[in-house]
């Protein structure tokens, strides 16, 4: 199924004709924020954050399906941020064998990340996004005015992904990145649907030419080796994690040839522009650990992505050893 992806004001979701078979799913969080607007149609409202992304909720929310009489033509609608999608998207494609699902993000990395490709997930245990399915949404609503109430930490979280998807394909992006950090950094809409359109088209077309993760796909891990090892351990918004995962691809780059040290240079003081961190003290142990248990490890080692140049992402191979002396060495 092909999703239908558009900007539109929330308020133009009423001309789309939705009927009343149509239930929201959101977290408290965004209800407190955003009820006003929701209270049109019936709203399960889940428990936010990270540690409700648990079977616990799926129970919750297909108990409250079944009770609002949810069947198979209706039509569930995540609003909310990575966690309320992912579970929305879940739930719509288990209950009653898989019923049609849309997904309205509101968090920054919603919009360009969490939201598009199609991927649902809970966590399980202390394993993260281990039980999930392939199932897009029917459409996706994009509408920036929901970053106005989204604290800035977790806005430049999404700004750290954003940036990577111009390292990793578009160099016109990236140029247009740096010239613009000013507008970014102040919300100012038009450059901020610029940029979402952008990322989100960059994903998707990822997504659509690699959909097993073959290839192009890995490109998406750019910055999230290392970035995942250490967001647990400094508890790190996710996308700040992968900024600094993203600098130490980015060194290893330099050295082994590929990209210059120049583009480096600049990279660098894009970083201090958009107030993203290159580095954090971390301990080398433990990220090593959590390499080695990363569920996108080869049995030898791990595919790490570097950059052949800005807009150029390019797959190598390192074995455990390798990455252990890079991390020696630069971190
Ligand atoms: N399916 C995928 O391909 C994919 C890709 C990347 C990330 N993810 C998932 O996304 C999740 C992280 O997403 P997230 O950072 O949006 O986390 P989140 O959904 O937990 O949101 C973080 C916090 O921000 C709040 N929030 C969201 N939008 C807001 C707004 N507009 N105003 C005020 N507060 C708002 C939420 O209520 C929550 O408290 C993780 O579970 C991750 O696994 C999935
Ligand atoms: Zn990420």
């Amino acid at each position: 199924m092909n999703t239908e992806v558009f900007f539109e004001d929330f308020s133009g979701l009423a001309k789309r004709n939705l009927s009343s078979e149509v239930v929201f799913i959101t977290d408290e969080h965004l209800y407190q924020l955003y009820s006003h607007l929701l209270t049109p149609f019936s709203t399960i409202v889940i428990e936010s954050g990270e540690d409700h992304k648990v079977w616990a909720s799926v129970e919750y929310v297909i108990e409250q399906l079944l009770k609002l009489g949810v069947h198979r033509k209706s039509l569930i609608v995540g609003f909310g941020g990575g966690m309320v999608t992912d579970l929305t998207g879940f739930v719509a494609s288990v209950y009653m064998r898989g019923i049609n699902f849309a997904l309205i993000p509101t968090s920054l990395l919603g919009m360009v990340d969490a939201a598009i490709g199609g991927k649902t997930a809970i966590n399980f245990k202390s394993f993260k996004n281990i039980i999930g399915t392939f199932s897009p949404p029917k459409w996706i609503l994009l509408d920036e005015q929901w970053l106005n109430t989204l604290p800035e930490e977790a806005y430049r979280s999404g700004l750290s992904e954003v940036l990577k998807y111009a390292l990793i394909t578009n160099n016109r992006f990236y140029q247009w990145i740096y010239e613009n950090t000013d507008k970014i950094l102040k919300k100012e809409p038009s450059a901020v649907r610029y940029f979402i359109e952008q990322s989100q088209l960059i994903k998707r077309n990822i997504v659509e030419t690699d959909p097993y993760e073959k290839a192009e796909r890995k490109w998406l891990n750019f910055g999230h080796t290392l970035g995942h090892a250490i967001e647990n351990q400094n508890k790190l918004p996710h996308g700040l994690a992968v900024a600094v995962g993203m600098m130490f691809a980015s060194e290893i780059s330099v050295r082994m040839g590929l990209l210059k040290q120049t583009e480096l240079d600049i990279l660098k003081k894009n970083y201090q522009a958009l107030n993203l961190p290159s580095s954090v003290s971390f301990d080398k142990e433990l990220a090593l650990k959590a390499i080695f248990n990363d569920k996108k490890r080869t049995s030898s080692g791990v595919d790490f992505i570097l950059l052949k140049s800005v807009g150029e992402a390019v797959t190598h191979h390192f074995m455990f050893l390798e990455l252990k002396q890079w991390i020696d060495d630069l971190c």
